[in-house]
């Protein structure tokens, strides 16, 4: 049985104060699904957040990393520095640091051996333009993302691989792919990874949705048979709406 995720993605927001009435905010809602609930806010508040989610069932994560271990990187952050502070996940590859911060299939394939290194598990991003699913090119956009960054892995690293397709014309847009949409890429995903490595590995692999989920559409979407989940972006920043896609099971 894979397991089902449901992580909330704050993005850049939230300071500290906001962080902690978020917080509480999640501790007082009840989980009626069998998810497992990760929550990732931004790289300033992880300490603070970590500390006020110890001993319950949210778990919270990174929005990035470096692939460095340390060095001359101004600014930037190392799998080993967030083990250190009880980080265990991260979230790679989000379309937002490809597209601003031009992160490159071979970029991200270094960072997922530095978190896969530190025994981190990562929450792996990908998705289409807009321009590519028009021009019926979405398998071939997604599939070479899948294979340039993780495809020299070994079939035992993918324990540590969660995998999301946010199209990126559905993130923040309101344009939610819809469930069919959803099934057949995430369908084609499992297929690409048992073509590689066989089928054990593919259908152990949990594969989320992310892009405009909604409490409103998310029953639908994770009802498909090869959604394990969602990446939620912006319902996340209220705890209501987040726990309404928790449960959405
Ligand atoms: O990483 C999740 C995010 O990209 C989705 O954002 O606001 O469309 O749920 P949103």
């Amino acid at each position: 049985m894979r397991k089902q995720i449901v992580a909330g993605n704050w993005k850049m927001n939230n300071d500290l104060s906001q962080t902690e009435a978020l917080i509480t905010s999640l501790k007082g809602q009840t989980k009626t699904s069998n998810a497992e609930v990760m929550v990732a806010p931004t790289a300033t508040n992880l300490w603070q957040a970590n500390k006020s989610l110890m001993g319950t069932d949210i778990e919270v994560i990174a929005q990035n990393m470096h692939f460095a271990e340390s060095g001359a990187y101004t600014g930037e952050i190392s799998a080993s520095m967030l083990k250190s502070i009880g980080i265990n996940t991260v979230i790679l590859g989000h379309s937002e640091r490809r597209e601003y911060f031009n992160e490159t299939d071979e970029l991200l394939a270094k960072k997922v051996d530095a978190a896969l290194a530190n025994d981190m598990r990562v929450i792996f991003c990908f998705g289409e333009e807009l321009a590519d699913r028009k021009a019926g090119n979405e398998e071939t956009v997604v599939g070479n993302q899948i294979k340039n960054a993780l495809f020299h892995l070994e079939a035992e690293a993918f324990k540590n691989i969660v995998l999301a397709y946010e199209p990126v014309w559905a993130i923040g847009t309101g344009e939610t792919a819809s469930p069919e949409q959803a099934q057949d890429m995430h369908a084609f995903i499992r297929k690409t990874l048992a073509d590689k490595y066989g089928d054990a590995v593919a259908n152990s692999v949990s594969v989320l949705y992310g892009g405009s989920v909604k409490p409103a559409n998310a029953n639908e979407i994770f009802s498909k048979p090869d959604v394990d989940g969602g990446l939620i972006g912006g319902a996340s920043l209220n705890a209501e709406d987040f726990y309404a896609i928790v449960n959405a099971f």
